[in-house]
């Protein structure tokens, strides 16, 4: 499935965008998305260390977080960052290193800053996803794993003919609905040293995933790179 270059996204219309939706973002998505972001953080904290959340928007995900993590955050958005940092204060989250206006597409963390990048319903909204999912790599350490949770797109049927029916208005919103899991396979296939070993179904409607890929290397770094339930033996059903 090819995914449609005039319904793609832009960094102003995305800034607008969440700037509008800061303050009910929480009201409108929060309980909605709660299960994705319960199995993304669980994920995460298998690996646990020093984790960088992209697209933190209001931090909503924050007080879930072991505090035996360090957190980062990254949103491209002030007044959703701003919501953010509202958070941690009202919290004493105490484990959270600093919250930064930045661009996901190019991020200023040196080369393998990480353990673990988590993007939750974030890589559908960048303007480049590709070119977003190299920075994720790039300041991951080896042995380090990126976990989204990120919607993804009917490949045929009913719901791609609404997915792309809806296009538009969801480019105002902030968002694609056309989005193919095989751009993240063609992403992880030109990749050196990335695997991907999780797609998992995740609610509402089965229309999200948690998609995890683990950098190789981790031999390396003294922890063995978890590929138990490796892709595509783990691939959900889209
Ligand atoms: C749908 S919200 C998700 C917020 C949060 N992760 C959650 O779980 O609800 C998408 C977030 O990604 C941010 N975003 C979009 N494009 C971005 C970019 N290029 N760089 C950094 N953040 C970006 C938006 O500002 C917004 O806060």
């Amino acid at each position: 499935m090819t995914d449609l270059s005039h319904a793609d996204l832009d960094k102003q219309t995305v800034t607008k965008a969440y700037a509008r939706w800061a303050p009910v973002y929480d009201l409108v998505f929060g309980a909605v998305f709660e299960r994705g972001r319960e199995l993304a953080i669980a994920a995460a904290e298998r690996i646990g260390g020093r984790i960088l959340e992209v697209g933190i928007g209001t931090g909503i995900s924050l007080p879930h977080y072991s505090r035996e993590c360090r957190l980062c955050g990254v949103d491209i958005s002030g007044p959703m960052l701003r919501k953010a940092q509202e958070r941690v204060a009202e919290y004493g989250l105490t484990n959270v290193e600093g919250l930064w206006v930045m661009d996901a597409e190019n991020l200023s963390f040196p080369d393998a800053s990480f353990d673990v990048v988590v993007a939750q319903y974030v890589v559908t909204t960048v303007p480049n996803p590709e070119a977003t999912l190299d920075e994720f790599a790039r300041v991951l350490k080896p042995g380090g794993e990126i976990i989204l949770v990120s919607r993804v797109g009917a490949e045929a049927g009913l719901r791609r003919a609404l997915e792309h029916w809806f296009q538009p208005a969801a480019r105002k919103l902030g968002w694609r609905t056309e989005f193919s899991f095989e751009r993240y396979e063609r992403w992880a296939a030109r990749s050196a040293g990335v695997k991907l070993v999780e797609r998992r179904a995740v609610p509402p409607l089965g229309h999200f995933s948690l998609i995890r890929f683990a950098k190789e290397g981790g031999a390396e770094t003294g922890r063995p790179t978890q590929l138990a339930d490796s892709y595509p033996a783990a691939r959900a059903a889209s």
